[in-house]
């Protein structure tokens, strides 16, 4: 087996600096990557086997049924690369059908990715795995000198995508275009806008896990930035919002309180919300404009039960 793990600790000390000036902001906003701590990467595994978040679930049959079609539409790949690849357990279909000879796996959560990482080198012993601990939003070139092989590609299943706004998304896509190179690929997994009723539902699951994953953010302020967000007084919130097209997520205090993070101190009104996440959903052909603005071309694309996957050059 081949493996190499490198951490890039920068990534810790923006948490910091991010977190004061989103509760300074009006109105309050914390970004998603955060969430990711070990209990974050835990429970967002749990999310995915709720039988209201369908998501995983259906990328996933959409891959098995299309497989064959989709490693050939590719063609012959060296190296896969994949941003926030968490539990790496997608990414494992695609190295069974392109054998490529390099995968790079790239998370914020870099201890889990370790773990993962060293479980996928082991159970496929042809393919050099290196996991890059970094956030790519900062650091995305600095993956570049790791890339060993020459026809790549990028590989960023989950709906992922849908975390940025359509110009931050289109941002993020020409960054991978540069990662990828002149002859590199895109295959993107994402989100289709559907009834709100069953987005409304999947984010909001009866077990309460999501609500668990986006309290668990609090959490991990008390325990990292030293805060003492009391997590009885703040309730998960999620809803479509249909003008914007995107579910957004918020933590919506239950009191008006003051909570200090970090030794500064930030002030709740009751009811005022900090918001956490939004998480887009695109029509098949929006997301292709989107894609196209970042210099992607569409080769083809596969649709199942409201989810999309698919592939540019
Ligand atoms: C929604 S999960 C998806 C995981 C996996 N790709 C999948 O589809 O099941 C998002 C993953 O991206 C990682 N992530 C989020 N923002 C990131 C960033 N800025 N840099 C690196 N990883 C990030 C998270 O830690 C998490 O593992």
């Amino acid at each position: 087996m081949t493996l190499q793990f490198f951490d890039f600790p920068a990534a810790r000390d923006d948490l910091r600096a991010d977190v004061l000036a989103g509760l300074a902001a009006q109105p309050k906003a914390i970004p998603p990557k955060y969430f990711y701590d070990e209990a974050g990467c835990r429970l967002f595994a749990a999310i995915c086997a709720q039988p209201e978040y369908v998501l995983c679930r259906t990328e996933r049959a959409l891959m098995e049924q299309h497989l064959p079609e989709i490693a050939a539409a590719i063609g012959a790949v060296d190296c896969v690369i994949e941003p926030g690849a968490g539990d790496c357990l997608k990414v494992r279909a695609l190295l069974g059908a392109l054998h490529p000879d390099q995968l790079v796996v790239l998370d914020i959560a870099g201890a889990p990715l370790a773990a993962a990482a060293e479980l996928l080198a082991n159970d496929y012993p042809g393919v050099a795995v290196t996991a890059l601990g970094m956030d790519f939003i900062h650091n995305l070139e600095a993956a570049a000198p790791y890339l060993t092989a020459d026809r790549r590609l990028v590989y960023y299943p989950g709906s992922s995508i849908g975390n940025f706004a359509p110009a931050d998304a289109a941002a993020l896509l020409a960054r991978f275009r540069q990662l990828a190179g002149e002859a590199g690929q895109l295959l993107i997994g994402f989100d289709l806008k559907k009834d709100p009723a069953q987005l409304h539902q999947a984010y909001n699951d009866g077990a309460g896990v999501t609500a668990a994953f986006n309290l668990n953010l609090l959490a991990r302020l008390n325990r990292e930035l030293d805060a003492n967000f009391d997590l009885s007084q703040f309730r998960h919130y999620a809803f479509y919002n249909l003008i914007a097209g995107r579910i957004e997520m918020h933590l919506v205090s239950l009191v008006e309180q003051t909570v200090s993070v970090a030794g500064q101190r930030f002030h709740f009104n009751l009811g005022e919300a900090l918001h956490t996440e939004n998480s887009y959903k695109f029509r098949s052909d929006e997301f292709s404009a989107i894609a196209a603005s970042a210099g992607w071309k569409l080769i083809r694309g596969w649709e199942r039960e409201g989810f999309a996957v698919q592939l540019y050059g």
